[in-house]
């Protein structure tokens, strides 16, 4: 898909701005605080899914402002379409004009990959960073697995709080039993759609990262189950870890404590990988994450790189801009000479929540010259 304009009004900094931007790369520069990120993460919104900086809704709203508004013009391959989505205290969203009964309703509608510095630490980082990134990923492929995943956040809080209360009131015991049946298919459901994400994530990632490597290095993951393995049934590692639950008053296992171990010729990346063998499992598991949503949704989704550009090298800018050649992208830097070096693309110079410069694309000239 691409964007083919979007409007902001009392979004972030940005008071109004319209960016109609060029079909291939974007390249978004401005000092630091200026605005570039919010630019990104209104475009990110009509995913449909959460902040990808973690705000919450009513930190979208320009200070001192009553509501936010952004509206968006994309093409997928079937037709153009308008989504619009207003913050207040929460978001709503209409599609071609029809209300939706909740932002949730835009995924899978206009698709997203972000990357910036942060996951560039994906590998050396704790484990829960792993779970985010594999469940966001999932949720924008499968509208359905975000309600699971909070149902079962739900039942992982009312378990702790029985654990709490079982030492003085044992009858709470049966209430543990009906929990734990609950707890266990909703966490069987996670593990078995995160196992089937993976199917399709690690040999897409595996062959991005070959072309890093030369095919000297191989990438390969493994899913990890805390206290069991692959056969485990997750109602016997309940029933195992009991005791020591509810001592400790806290669930130890589950899809909420279970890991990815990324790996380079089999051992484990992130204690024994150098930080450019980590970053390289980084960029090929972002790549990778992009081209599973083309495959699943048939559409390539809009790609945002927020501020990675500049902690890459040469290699590695060039191999990510080649991958996404002829996708659109929307990249912020503080220096644009670098990334034009490699490419030719739009440019937009913000400030202070404001577009102040927009330069035409060499090829975008080419055209007007014919
Ligand atoms: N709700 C808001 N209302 C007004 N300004 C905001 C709001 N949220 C963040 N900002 C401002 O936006 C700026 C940061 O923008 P950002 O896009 O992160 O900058 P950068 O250009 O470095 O990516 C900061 O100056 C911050 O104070
Ligand atoms: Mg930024």
């Amino acid at each position: 898909m691409t964007v083919d304009r979007i409007e902001y009004r009392h979004f972030r900094n940005i008071e109004e701005m319209t960016l109609v931007p060029d079909g291939g790369v974007n390249v978004i520069y401005g000092e630091n605080a200026q605005g570039k990120t919010n630019l990104l993460e209104g475009i990110w919104l009509f995913s449909g899914l959460k902040s990808f900086r973690g705000a919450k809704d009513a930190e979208l709203v320009q200070f001192g402002c009553p509501f936010g508004k952004l509206k968006l013009e994309f093409s997928t391959a079937a037709r153009a379409q308008k989504a619009e989505i207003t913050v207040e205290a929460r978001r709503k969203a209409k599609l071609n004009g029809v209300e939706l009964p909740s932002c949730a309703g835009l995924i899978g509608k206009c698709s997203a990959v972000v990357f910036s510095p942060t996951f560039l630490n994906i590998v050396k980082n704790g484990p829960e960073e792993r779970r985010r990134f594999l469940d966001a990923a999932i949720c924008q492929l499968k509208p359905s697995y975000a309600p699971l995943l909070t149902g079962y956040q739900r039942l992982i809080r009312q378990r702790n709080s029985l654990l709490k209360d079982v030492t003085m009131e044992p009858a709470l015991l049966d209430m543990l039993d009906v929990i734990d049946e609950r707890l266990a298919q909703a966490g069987e459901q996670i593990t078995a759609e995160r196992r089937r994400y993976l199917e399709q994530l690690i040999p897409a990632a595996k062959a991005i990262h070959d072309g890093f490597s030369g095919g000297r290095e191989e990438m390969s993951a493994v899913y990890l189950v805390k206290d069991g393995n692959e056969d485990t049934p997750l109602r016997d590692i309940l029933k195992q870890n009991r005791r020591n639950d509810i001592f400790n008053k806290t669930t130890s296992a589950g899809p909420h404590r279970d890991d990815l171990d990324i790996r380079i010729n089999g051992i484990s990346a992130r204690s024994f990988g150098s930080q450019g063998q980590q970053r390289s499992c980084a960029v090929a598991l972002k790549l990778g994450e992009a081209a599973v949503m083309k495959e699943t949704t048939g559409e390539q989704p809009v790609v945002l790189l927020d501020d990675v550009m500049s902690e890459l090298d040469a290699g590695r800018q060039d191999y990510i801009l080649n991958h996404i050649k002829g996708w659109q992208v929307f990249i912020t830097c503080c220096e644009p000479s670098t990334v034009l070096r490699m490419c030719s693309g739009r440019t937009f110079r913000i400030e202070g929540g404001k577009m102040v410069e927009r330069a035409e694309s060499g090829a975008e000239a080419d055209r007007r010259c014919l």
